[in-house]
């Protein structure tokens, strides 16, 4: 008796892992990124009266239809077309799952999808679900710029689809414009899909604006718009995303998403409604928190004597380890991981699990810090006292 032979292609996250790393030592969980402040009181209370008040059973499969109508309301005025909460939308349990249908609605076994690497280590098993074939292009360190040349280079006759991310996990790159234009004449000039994972939309640095790339005219049609509700509201594990898609693309996502998960939890999907009617100043307040939150971090990773830039978007530092004043700095991403949960007390992730390519990573860790100050500070201390 055998397991099927696409578990041989990957394995459990090395992200979870590293959490369980870190409950066992007793480490700042600064590895899977999660927030340690809570979700928004009104919409913690949203959830409570929709419990109380008989929203306990199944939604329709693809979506509550308040949450449905919010989001077209948002994203056809973020898109530039007229979303329909009918048509155009469908609720997933989490980001995960709208990757994991978009991913099987439109790719046939065999066929390839163009993944950069760094990636959210979802990604290639998304394709690997599907039967099809994740193609490896890499975002080179330091700056992680998206090259257009070795995208064009990855294509075959088989490739179908390209998976963007952006505001970017885990380089916290927020892909320009020329770099969102290479784009646009990759997928036109080779009939391809664009899939988005956005994320992280809402947690920009230095004034930036999300700009999805679905909403640039030749990319309307063809673009599979991810988003979720996780990380904004601080609520990652009420598991909610949604995909908004063209209708030939929508009609295929809600039937895989009806077989694989019915529908996301009724009520949570109700309280998402308050949730997105947040006042500005929430947004305001959380842009402003995530602000304090990156200069600690870049102040306490550059005291500590790790190389690093800083974010343009999401809650992510990359971070190179190779000039620490310590006999560790030579160890491989993984080893050194370990040792920095078990002997520092932090936990991170190995930089190298981002990559499936050969050679990419060395010497780097990730940094989670959707965290509170004190919590931030209280790792600061850790790796100062042992790293230097
Ligand atoms: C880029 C990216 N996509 C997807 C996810 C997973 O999202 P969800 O928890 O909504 O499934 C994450 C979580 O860290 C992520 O960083």
């Amino acid at each position: 008796m055998q397991t099927s032979q696409r578990l041989q292609l990957f394995r459990e996250s090395v992200i979870r892992d590293m959490t369980r790393l870190a409950l066992e030592h007793n480490a700042i969980n600064l590895s899977q990124g999660f927030p340690d402040f809570d979700t928004p009181a009104p919409v913690k209370e949203a959830a409570v009266h929709a419990i109380q008040n008989g929203l306990n059973q199944y939604a329709i499969t693809w979506g509550y239809p308040p949450l449905r109508e919010k989001l077209a309301e948002l994203y056809s005025q973020r898109l530039g077309w007229e979303v329909h909460p009918d048509k155009h939308v469908t609720i997933t349990c989490g980001v995960s799952e709208g990757i994991i249908t978009a991913v099987q609605s439109i790719l046939n076994p065999g066929d390839e999808l163009l993944i950069l690497e760094p990636a959210h280590d979802n990604f290639r098993p998304a394709a690997y679900i599907a039967n099809a074939v994740p193609v490896a292009v890499p975002l080179e360190a330091p700056d992680y710029r998206l090259e257009i040349s070795k995208l064009q280079a990855a294509i075959t006759p088989k490739t179908k689809a390209m998976l963007l991310n952006t505001p970017h996990n885990p380089t916290g790159r927020v892909f320009d414009d020329e770099e969102i234009a290479g784009v646009i004449d990759l997928v036109l000039e080779n009939d391809l899909v664009l899939i988005t994972d956005e994320i992280y939309d809402r947690i920009l640095y230095d004034g930036r604006i999300h700009q999805s790339p679905g909403s640039l005219e030749p990319l309307k049609e063809r673009t599979i718009t991810i988003g979720g509700l996780g990380k904004t509201f601080a609520m990652t594990g009420w598991r909610l995303g949604y995909v908004i898609a063209p209708e030939r693309f929508a009609q295929g996502i809600r039937t895989l998403h009806d077989f694989t998960t019915i529908c996301a939890a009724t009520p949570l999907q109700a309280a998402a409604v308050a949730a997105l009617a947040m006042p500005d100043s929430f947004f305001e307040q959380m842009t402003h928190d995530y602000h304090q939150r990156r200069s600690l971090m870049m102040q306490i990773l550059t005291e500590a004597g790790f190389q690093a830039r800083s974010p343009q978007g999401a809650y992510y530092i990359m971070a190179d380890y190779s000039q620490l004043p310590i006999p560790q700095a030579s160890l491989p991403p993984t080893e050194f991981a370990y040792f920095m949960a078990s002997d520092v007390g932090v936990a991170v992730v190995p930089g190298d699990s981002f990559y499936s390519l050969a050679g990419y990573g060395r010497s780097t860790i990730r940094f989670a810090f959707p965290k509170k100050l004190a919590t931030l500070e209280e790792a600061g201390e850790r790796l100062l006292a042992r790293l230097r």
